[in-house]
């Protein structure tokens, strides 16, 4: 596994953020973290990324326990809404910036730089500014500067949720197109099923802290465990999408 988390609790203030979460990504993996707002998605990635510790349990990176390992050395990268783009740096700048950070060499922050814009096609934008972009590109410029020091983990927070409707979901496949392209595991928290269920080819789904499901999307559809993901998953607006198979002897098909 590359990332695990076993038996992990935290609680703030006496409210249970988390409750006995326990699951695991496998490499090269695009896991999807779905449930209603307040279910406790973004409490779990800011406990792997090291920004908050569990009050027990255990999270593993590639074997390795790391609740003590300071979040900067952990070897991921972030896709967060608060963590927007640097408004007085260039896309450029943006992108280089983890790098700079490690103090590597100004030629290979200038050609790893070059390879990223291409990577989110923006090789003409590198001078232009944050208000310069629209909403789609600033999250591509996101996604590139989380990519750059070559993270081993990629972490994304409802990446999309401030953009339209019609973009949302071409930019979505262009993401899952370009995480498969690099390969990275990645874990992206989203409250919207069918979100989830296309751009993921596993799924936990969460509700009070806790986890009801884990599986791929047509198996969470068709073998739902619990009445909470039975009444939360809408399968048959799945299937008008052709996000999952039609069900075989089904009436009318
Ligand atoms: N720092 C905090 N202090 C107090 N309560 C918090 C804190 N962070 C999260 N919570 C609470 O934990 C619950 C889960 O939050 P969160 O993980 O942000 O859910 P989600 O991302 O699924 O919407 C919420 O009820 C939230 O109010
Ligand atoms: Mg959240």
């Amino acid at each position: 596994m590359q990332i695990e988390m076993r038996h992990v609790n935290k609680a703030f203030d006496g409210f249970h953020a988390s409750r006995d979460v326990s699951f695991g990504v496998e490499s090269g993996r695009l896991a999807a973290l779905l449930g209603p707002s307040g279910s406790g998605k973004t409490t779990i990635l800011r406990m792997i990324a090291g920004l908050d510790s569990p009050d027990s349990g255990d999270i593993l990176i590639k074997g390795e326990r790391v609740n003590n390992l300071p979040g900067s050395k952990r070897g991921i990268g972030l896709v967060f809404q608060n963590y927007a783009l640097f408004r007085y740096m260039t896309v450029a700048d943006n992108i280089a910036f983890g790098l700079k950070v490690q103090k590597k060499g100004k030629h290979e922050i200038k050609a790893r730089v070059e390879e990223l814009l291409e990577l989110i096609s923006m090789k003409e934008l590198g001078r232009r500014y944050p208000y310069q972009l629209s909403g789609g590109q600033r999250q591509r410029v996101a996604f590139a500067r989380a990519l750059a020091p070559n993270p081993q983990l990629l972490l994304l927070d409802e990446p999309f949720a401030a953009i339209d409707a019609k973009i949302r979901r071409e930019l979505r496949r262009w993401l899952k197109e370009k995480i498969e392209m690099v390969g990275i595991t990645s874990i992206f928290v989203t409250h919207d099923q069918e979100e989830a269920m296309e751009v993921a080819d596993m799924v936990i789904v969460m509700n009070e802290g806790a986890v009801e499901q884990i599986g791929t999307p047509e198996n969470i559809c068709r073998n739902p465990r619990t009445g909470f993901v039975k009444d939360f998953i809408d399968v048959e607006r799945f299937e008008a999408l052709r996000l999952i198979g039609k069900k075989r002897y089904k009436e009318n098909s």
